[in-house]
């Protein structure tokens, strides 16, 4: 039987990302990490669209390499439809479009929201039916109910910033570079959450962090007006407060999730769920409450193709093709 060779498009914000995948195996998942964005503290969209034109290409060619196929392999080409910046999706889409056309393969979209929580699937252990996704990326915060590869629905969310923005504007009134959560989470293991913050108050499964980073603003405001060094003197103890803070709101929330509906397979997935507080805190509910737990491999955590490539496999199997008046969406729920 003819193996199904799929490859995957991810352009959504700034990281340019091909995949190949063959009969659910990962053969290459190549990024190109954009570092024009690091010293403006977050993502600026114009300079990231012309960086996926420049990237995009020569990833292709590095993943198919990589894969050690050629074009002519090829069964589908999957792409990110959004949610994401424009520009960035325009590119991605456009690519995948001419792409299809030009080698006469079907095209998938799919849902990048929907792709973080399939990582799960890039390698075993898998989870099993039911279980809840905390889903925490730069640009989204939610607590999914995922019935089957393809039926999510979304319990919670955030109602203003997303956990990975947290970390990067915090990581900006810090005078740390972009993104940065890695780089948070680097300088909180060597200091102590002595500080505290104001959790918010939201609905039951509501997340809301614009007021924290509010209460951090203030907070440092206050303290270097006492002491001009003390971000520099407490800078890991600031990381490991904020850090501490952010993971204890999320957990708190999943747990409320996890009794209320019942659910003991637990996963966690997104940029954040890289954070190694984040991982380790998950693995102590999971032991305290009786969970099943499951933490992406790194490499599935960020923005990846490769997790584009699992959600587009079960599409393809499936039969749920796009045409070429598909285009992107920058807000689409799962
Ligand atoms: O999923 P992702 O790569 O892109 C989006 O879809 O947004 O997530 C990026 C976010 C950034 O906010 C980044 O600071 C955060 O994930 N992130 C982390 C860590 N690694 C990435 N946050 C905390 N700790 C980390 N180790
Ligand atoms: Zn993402």
């Amino acid at each position: 039987m003819k193996k199904v060779t799929l490859l995957a498009i991810e352009s959504s914000c700034d990281d340019t990302s091909i995949a190949i995948l063959q009969d659910g195996k990962i053969l290459s998942n190549c990024v190109a990490t954009q570092e024009a964005h690091r010293i403006y503290g977050g993502v600026v969209p114009e300079l990231a669209s012309r960086a996926h034109l420049e990237n995009i290409i020569p990833t292709v060619e590095q993943a198919l390499v990589q894969a050690n196929i050629t074009r002519k392999d090829l069964d589908a080409i999957a792409v990110t439809r959004g949610p994401g910046l424009l520009g960035s999706l325009i590119v991605g889409v456009t690519f995948a479009k001419s792409f299809a056309l030009a080698l006469d393969l079907p095209l998938i979209e799919v849902n990048h929201m929907q792709a973080h929580v399939l990582a799960h699937y890039a390698e075993a252990p898998f989870p099993k039916f039911p279980f809840l996704c905390l889903t925490v990326s730069g640009g989204h915060t939610q607590i999914v109910m995922v019935r089957d590869h393809l039926d999510m629905e979304v319990l919670g969310s955030t109602i203003d910033d997303a956990a990975g923005e947290a970390f990067d504007k915090t990581g900006k009134l810090l005078g740390l570079d972009y993104p940065a959560g890695p780089i948070i989470d680097k300088l909180a293991k060597k200091g102590n959450p002595i500080f505290t913050f104001t959790k918010p108050k939201v609905g039951e499964l509501e997340f809301s962090f614009s007021g924290l980073k509010t209460n951090i603003l203030q907070f440092l405001k206050k303290e270097i007006a006492k002491n001009p060094s003390f971000i520099k003197e407490n800078l890991e103890d600031i990381c490991a407060s904020v850090q501490t803070c952010i993971i204890d709101i999320l957990m708190e929330k999943l747990s409320i999730a996890a009794s209320k509906h019942q659910i003991d397979q637990i996963a966690i997935a997104g940029g954040v769920s890289a954070n190694s507080g984040l991982r380790a805190a998950l693995q102590t509910y999971g032991e305290r409450l009786g969970w099943e737990t499951y933490i992406p491999a790194f490499q599935y955590c960020t923005d990846n193709a490769a997790m584009i490539a699992v959600a587009a496999y079960y599409k393809y199997q499936q039969g749920q093709f796009s045409d070429q008046s598909m285009a992107p969406i920058t807000r689409w729920a799962i």
